[in-house]
């Protein structure tokens, strides 16, 4: 499946475009199938209605895991790195793995689990949370993965939303120097949470917590009361793998389904191609399985091809701004895949750490999530890659389930802060506001697909018809991205970053009504406005514009209970950078804010506001500036 020269690729690339069946077809064919398609593909973008590999029959564990044994059985499959750098590492090959996965997949059987039943799962970065995952893949179970930094009311709703059965958890999880209770939030999450029948609870921080008689289990207790044969259940292609939630424009979060044939395609082919893994290579990356870069680069795609996937339980910095580096040097990383947040995070300490560390194994360098500075990429470059490893900067989304645009290591030339060409399969297109395509080079627009690629979204949990308005619906006939973009005079392609009410803080997706939503929902508050602002780590920080006529007369004590109230609703991930008080919000005559002369106060930059005539009050503008400049 690897492209191996530039010119390879453009020639794959026009198959792909002339005869995509034929390409995707060749494409699947790397993979193991208990029974091929009748049909590559059908579809429309109208309501949108997406099928790959239809008819085909598969498991994609089996793929992961099984077809690996015979021959890479003792092959490292996962290696664990823990919090506390003073703890023992752990390394699971692919046999382990496979029984494990199987042993579990077993528990969940035991304990009523069916296909298509959905399963919650709040966990550490543990190699279990891995093995989790599999083992509802194994048995044709839906997984929804919730990060571990969202509060007990953002996980009942993502349970409720999809009528889960079951939650897997943990009793805590390290993160740093820190502790999350992850059972007592998961028992406050479940007080509102009526379909959820069994709770299976791994030991990890061995912090107390209160087990439900009835409905609690430790996983411990479990996986000794089954065996490790458990066959693999026979998926259609089109069959549910997961929903994973995000954020979108409107406060409900979006549970994202992806199916198992044209996922399990997309995810091998990218994470073949792009980092150019050899097998025997580590690949690194420090994503949180809650994501879709965990899903997609840390179990499906790595495991998909026998690749040695490392799983990291802590955070860049702790108990130094080493830990990456010394990771690396440790387990001889191959490929490091990470976020420019954490790139700029560590810059910020200066050389020192990353140059004492023995860099020397690294070949391939990874950035996602978001738009990556010129500086970071720079010292990526020279301090981590020492100029000889390219830098695959990876645009894709939750909703396109692998990488999209991006270089392809050691094919496709780089340049700093481009996501450069679309991979092979993907047909991206500008267009202006009324939808129009804008040929040509040297141009910016809205970023739309106008072709499938198997990794897609094919639906939202529940709600069709939503996916068809947020995604289908802006231009007809194309996928939407939500991205602004330039082409530039080589062709090649700059993400410029969200045009839609969504805000990237640190490489995660919050959207700005969620955090109206969760505001307003503070008492005394009588309306919010958030946007988003440039931050020199996080990339975006969340600034809120808030009226709260009779605040407590100490303003910081009350913008310390309005961040606790969304940490509540939301949690912590959401929380405003910066909390204005106002006495009013700029809205046009019809009542809708002009976010527009939000995000240039937010940005200081108030001397050119353009046309503000259209404001019911323009006089509160002028208060909103003099509020800001003395905050
Ligand atoms: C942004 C993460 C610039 C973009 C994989 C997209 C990027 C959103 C890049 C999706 C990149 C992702 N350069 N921007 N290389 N990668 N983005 O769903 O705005 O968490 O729409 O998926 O992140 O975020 P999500």
């Amino acid at each position: 499946m690897q492209i191996k020269s530039f010119e390879e690729y453009e020639q794959t690339y026009a198959l792909s475009v002339e005869q995509p069946e034929t390409f995707w077809a060749g494409i699947a064919d790397n993979f193991l199938w208990r029974k091929k398609w009748d049909k590559v593909l059908s579809w429309n973008f109208t309501e949108p209605n997406i099928k790959w590999f239809e008819g085909a029959k598969l498991n994609i564990t089996e793929n992961c895991l099984d077809r690996h044994l015979e021959e890479h059985g003792d092959d490292p499959a996962i290696i664990w790195e823990p919090n506390d750098p003073e703890r023992d590492s752990i390394t699971l090959t692919y046999k382990i793995l496979h029984e494990q996965v199987c042993r579990f997949a077993n528990v969940l059987k035991k304990n009523g689990v069916q296909k298509g039943d959905r399963i919650c799962i709040y966990m550490p970065m543990v190699p279990e949370l891995a093995v989790a995952v599999l083992a509802c893949a194994r048995i044709g179970a839906v997984h929804s993965v919730i990060f571990g930094g969202f509060s007990a009311k953002s996980i009942a709703d993502r349970i409720n939303d999809a009528q889960c059965k079951l939650v897997i958890t943990a009793d805590g999880a390290f993160r740093g120097a820190k502790q999350i209770q992850l059972k007592e939030v998961i028992d406050d999450a479940l007080i509102g949470c009526p379909t959820v029948s069994k709770v299976v609870v791994l030991t990890h921080t061995r912090t107390p917590v209160s087990m439900l008689k009835g409905r609690d289990i430790w996983w411990e207790d479990e996986i000794k009361l089954v065996d490790t044969h458990c066959p693999a259940e026979e998926m259609d292609a089109e069959d549910m793998l997961f929903i994973l939630y995000t954020s979108g424009s409107t406060g409900k979060p979006k549970g994202v389904v992806h199916t198992v044939g044209g996922y399990m395609v997309y995810a091998g082919y990218t994470f073949a191609n792009v980092f150019n893994y050899k097998r025997g290579e580590v690949f690194f990356c420090t994503a949180d399985i809650g994501w879709i870069t965990g899903h997609s680069y840390i179990v499906y795609g790595p495991l998909s091809q026998g690749a040695t996937t490392l799983m990291f339980e802590g955070v860049p910095t702790y108990p130094t701004p080493s830990r990456f580096w010394e990771i690396t040097t440790k387990h001889k990383v191959n490929t490091l895949y990470t976020a420019p947040t954490a790139i700029r995070s560590l810059m910020s300490f200066g050389t020192d750490p990353v140059r004492g560390q023995d860099l020397s194994s690294l070949r391939v360098l990874g950035s996602v999530g978001e738009p990556i500075n010129e500086e970071a990429w720079h010292w990526f470059d020279e301090e981590v890659g020492h100029g000889k490893c390219p830098i695959v900067d990876t645009w894709w989304q939750t909703e396109t389930g692998g990488l999209m645009i991006s270089p392809i290591a050691f094919v496709t030339p780089t340049k700093p802060g481009y996501a450069t060409l679309p991979l092979p399969g993907v047909q991206p297109i500008l267009v202006d506001e009324q939808g129009q395509e804008i040929n040509g080079n040297d141009v910016s627009g809205n970023l739309c697909i106008k072709f499938p690629w198997p990794g897609m979204l094919r639906t939202l949990y529940g709600d069709h018809d939503r996916c068809r308005q947020t995604y289908f619906s802006a231009y007809p006939e194309l996928y939407f991205t939500g991205d602004g973009c330039l082409r530039d005079a080589d062709g090649y392609y700059r993400i410029t970053g969200r045009v839609d009410d969504v805000i990237n803080v640190s490489g995660h997706r919050i959207g700005t009504a969620e955090v109206e939503n969760a505001i307003n929902m503070h008492a005394g508050v009588v309306e919010s406005a958030v946007v988003g602002y440039p931050h020199d780590v996080k990339g975006q920080g969340i600034y809120a514009f808030v009226i709260f006529p009779n605040h407590h007369e100490d303003a910081e004590l009350t913008r310390k209970d309005i961040l606790q109230t969304v940490t509540r609703v939301i949690g912590a991930i959401a929380k405003p950078d910066k909390i204005l008080f106002v006495s009013g919000l700029p809205k046009t005559r019809s009542g809708k804010i002009m976010r527009r002369i939000l995000r240039k106060v937010a940005e200081g930059e108030t001397a050119n506001l353009g046309d503000v005539s259209t404001l019911l009050d323009p006089t509160v503008v002028d208060e909103i500036i003099d509020a800001a400049k003395q905050a």
